[in-house]
């Protein structure tokens, strides 16, 4: 009898246990469409588990032991792919201390290897995916009510202003859309804005944690918090952008992938009237709003999105399962 994965398509995703990957990973899985090679730097830690009970998993996802700084390891996860996404990328919750060694060399000399790896392995297509962090952060942005896919963060001010993740995402792009320029590998790039959802992995990753704070639910919600426009989509509809610009043979160069600019106090307000029983926010105080990014392009290769409300009841209902709010 021939194996489960003969005659699917091979794609590999990189930093399979993360937040956004694990969905990427369950999308591709689902419906049977593709083999997929996860990398993970410890396939024996407990917080890959999840990857492991995804559906079509057991016969179509093999698993990896690579770190992105180690290019023998990638080469092996990428033999025989048509596609990569390269998802894996520090994100941290606090600080850097030493962010040329914890975010800078694993942004960008993991991104060269992987890209490397996947021209020598004659991989057809890789899915970079970088930031919104590499579009806005420059005090010199056009004027103009939204941002677009011609913007580009500004790498001295990064530096200046210390904002080492938005830093470390920009020169990744950068090089990416220069080696493919260089090679002719086929390179394509996503910037997802802030991104919420129901959670795969065991873990709480960084940008959970942005609404965790916001919904305040730990600290009894008696801090101003504050208020501002932000920028966000639901993990579930970039895992979808991810799979439509590897698969659309359109899709080309850059896409902003970001489906709602809301309040704080609005998001805040929509899972009040979802869960009245949990501890809110009750002052905003008023700062500087985010600029409303535009997925037109995304949207022009047939993108949809699901609404604020269900992504926001759907992640919440998520939170209070794994027992983060109660
Ligand atoms: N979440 C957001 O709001 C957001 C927005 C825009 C862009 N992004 C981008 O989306 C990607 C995934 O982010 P996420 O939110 O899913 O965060 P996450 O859950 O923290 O995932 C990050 C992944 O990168 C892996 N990784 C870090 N350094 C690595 C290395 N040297 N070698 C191999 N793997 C390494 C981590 O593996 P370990 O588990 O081994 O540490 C983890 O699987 C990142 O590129 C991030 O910049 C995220």
């Amino acid at each position: 009898m021939e194996p489960a994965s003969a005659g699917k398509k091979t794609v590999c995703v990189t930093g399979a246990g993360g937040f956004i990957a694990s969905w990427l990973v369950r999308q591709l899985l689902s419906g049977g469409g593709y083999a997929v090679h996860g990398t993970v730097r410890d396939p024996d830690d407990p917080k890959n588990d999840h990857l492991r009970a995804l559906g079509g998993a057991g016969e179509r996802l093999r698993l990896f032991e690579a770190d992105v700084l180690d290019y023998t390891s990638v080469v092996a996860a990428v033999a025989g792919c048509d596609g990569v996404f390269h998802v894996a990328s520090p994100v941290p919750a606090s600080k850097s201390d030493n962010p040329e060694v914890e975010l800078l060399a694993p942004a960008v000399a993991g991104t060269l290897n992987v890209l490397r790896a996947c021209r020598e392995a004659g991989v057809r297509r890789v899915i970079v995916v970088s930031s919104v962090g590499a579009v806005f952060i420059n005090p010199n942005l056009p004027e103009g009510p939204a941002v677009d896919e011609g913007c580009w963060s500004d790498e001295d001010y990064c530096r200046t202003t210390e904002n080492w993740y938005c830093l470390s995402k920009t020169m990744a792009e950068r090089e990416a859309v220069s080696y493919a320029e260089k090679t002719g590998l086929d390179v394509v790039t996503v910037c997802p804005s802030l991104v919420f959802g129901p959670l795969l992995q065991p873990t709480v990753n960084t940008s959970s944690l942005f609404l965790i704070r916001y919904l305040n639910c730990a600290g009894g919600g008696n801090d101003a918090m504050d208020d501002k426009v932000r920028n966000m989509v639901d993990v579930r509809d970039l895992a979808d952008a991810l799979v439509l610009t590897y698969q659309n043979p359109e899709a080309d160069g850059r896409y902003i992938c970001s489906a709602y600019a809301r309040k704080v106090s609005d998001v805040v307000s929509v899972v009040t009237s979802l869960h009245p029983n949990l501890n809110y926010p009750k002052k905003f105080v008023q700062v500087g709003d985010e600029k409303v990014f535009s997925s037109e392009k995304l949207q022009r290769l047939g993108w949809r999105f699901r609404t604020l409300e269900e992504m926001l009841k759907d992640t919440v209902e998520s939170y209070v399962a794994a027992g983060i709010l109660n």
